[in-house]
């Protein structure tokens, strides 16, 4: 729970006060509490804390010391002061992510966080990278831990309260506000992740469509097994031959103008990814349970976009909900499938399926809601890994004011990308003797020819595909993105709505 709170830090009673404090040439040290400054003055003279980004320094303010009331004080390093918005926006968050860690450590339930002055940042980014940071930093999944508590489940902190420290409080609440919301949303899509494949089964997506439509007046559909038959979408039947469970394609519809420009989202919703037939290795297959990543990205930034309901701007989000697995009547190499909208597709290799399901997403999506641009979001290839590691997610697309928008989302939430090329030579590697396409490109290239798969399925329409099989886990070592999945691509996702305008120009 995260509220503001007007109340003076020195007569804070909770279980820790925080205070941030940048690294600084000076020698007069950087905190506007006189209190904190005189408890620092060793630390700081002697160089043992000097604000360094990921220092901390704890003390516990003496009986006599009467305008700083609170049983422990901790000063978190902010770093030296950063020149782009971006990077000031990261260092919050990372310092935020320090804060919790600590607190955790110290078992402390109930914090008072004193927002910093002079960040370069305005008041109302302050508290809402603050907000994110905390939040994000304090997820835990444990759920199925029946054991120990203290030993199994980890501290976490049960109450943030936010001080504004001198800066505008009105400002301070709505970026609070901000924050709060996009990393809840983020904290959801690891929820999701974080449940095992017999957990969260492509029904559980429809399930969570339908109680985020109810809550919050987005409009939901669920186009079914039966449905999809009817309709052709042979990419997401094919997939799910192999699986006992049925397939589902949950759609939800954000209306925030009837004339407006409709973006649309697209999430692979892949709940257990075996391969198929063309069975993965055992060695970390229990990871693939994670593959519906894009899926949960794309549910969990609509919830936060149901909520802050932006003007202007209607929002179509398709998530393709099916298990590959090689059950009796799976889906073989060779085999030929029909897309929706009539594409063929030769099957060499039934754990390329991600490409499977969106192709029928795409060109569903497209047709029926003829957006103005097209994103979707999909842990697709280990070969963006070996070319981005785990530090970006990988970045196709064919419009290039679309591309400039989702990196500067991306920059904005400390989630980078990377854009990669695309283009007739990668095209050419999909080409089939028997079908119009196969659905693997063969040897070099193969994030860019799994896109080269999807660019047949979106026509003229501006598109842009995130690969974020590298960061949806083990995303990039930071203090407030846990090891397992990190929640990738939701705050990205918000950050392009809220800052909706350019659909138009495209
Ligand atoms: N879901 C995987 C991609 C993946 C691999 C994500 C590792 C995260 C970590 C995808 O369905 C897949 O299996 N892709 C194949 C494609 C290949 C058969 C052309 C891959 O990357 O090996
Ligand atoms: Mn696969
Ligand atoms: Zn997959």
């Amino acid at each position: 729970m995260i509220k503001l709170s007007a109340k003076d830090p020195g007569v804070f009673a909770g279980d820790l006060l925080i205070y941030f404090v940048p690294e600084t040439d000076k020698k007069t040290i950087p905190c506007a509490n006189g209190a904190v400054r005189r408890d620092l003055k060793k630390a700081w003279k002697s160089g043992d804390f000097t604000g360094k980004k990921g220092q901390t320094f704890l003390f516990y303010p003496a009986a006599s010391e009467k305008e700083l009331t609170a049983d422990r004080v901790l000063v978190v390093g902010l770093g030296k002061k950063e020149e782009v918005e971006d990077d000031c926006r990261e260092q919050i968050r990372l310092a935020a992510g320090t804060a919790v860690t600590r607190a955790c450590d110290l078992k402390a339930k109930t914090l008072m966080v004193v927002l910093p002055a002079k960040t370069g940042l305005a008041d109302a980014d302050v508290a809402e990278c603050m907000s994110e940071g905390l939040i994000l930093a304090n997820y835990r999944f444990d759920k199925y831990k029946t054991g120990n508590k203290d030993d199994d489940r980890g501290n976490r902190v049960e109450h943030f309260f936010i001080q504004d420290g001198g800066l505008n409080h009105g400002k301070v609440r709505r970026g609070m506000n901000l924050g709060k919301r996009a990393a809840e949303a983020g904290c959801l899509a690891r929820d999701m992740a974080n449940e095992p494949g017999n957990g969260w089964t492509p029904d559980r997506f429809a399930q969570f469509a339908r109680k985020l439509a109810r809550r919050s007046g987005v409009n939901c559909r669920i186009i079914d097994k039966a449905g999809m038959k009817k309709l052709g979408m042979g990419g997401i039947l094919g997939v799910n031959q192999g699986s006992a469970l049925p397939p589902k394609l949950v759609i939800l519809k954000y209306q925030g103008a009837k004339k407006g420009p409709t973006l649309m989202l697209v999430g692979k919703g892949l709940t257990f990814d075996s391969g198929g037939i063309s069975l993965k290795p055992a060695a970390g297959m229990e990871d693939m349970k994670y593959d519906m990543c894009g899926g949960a990205a794309v549910i969990c930034a609509m919830q936060a976009i149901a909520e802050e309901k932006p003007k202007g701007i209607n929002v179509v989000a398709l998530v393709p909900a099916t298990e590959n697995l090689s059950g009796g009547s799976a889906i073989k190499p060779g085999d030929i499938i029909t897309h929706f909208g009539g594409k063929t597709s030769e099957i060499i290799n039934t754990d390329a399926e991600g490409r499977m399901i969106l192709a029928d997403a795409l060109a569903y999506g497209i047709k029926t809601y003829k957006p103005d641009a097209v994103v979707d979001l999909a842990t697709l290839t280990g070969a963006v890994i070996v070319g981005l590691g785990h530090h970006r997610t990988g970045l196709l697309a064919t419009d290039d004011l679309l591309v400039e928008q989702i990196l500067a989302a991306g920059d904005r939430a400390g989630e980078p990308l990377w854009r990669l090329p695309l283009g007739p030579e990668y095209s050419k590697q999909i080409e089939s003797n028997v079908a119009d396409i196969r659905n693997i490109g063969g040897k070099g290239g193969g994030t860019i020819t799994a896109a080269a798969y999807l660019q047949e399925f979106v026509g003229d329409t501006p598109w842009a595909h995130l690969d974020i099989a590298g960061t949806a886990w083990n995303f990039t070592e930071k203090s407030y993105i846990p090891k397992g999945p990190s929640g990738i691509a939701v705050r990205t996702l918000v950050n392009l709505v809220r800052n909706w305008s350019w659909v138009k120009k495209l």
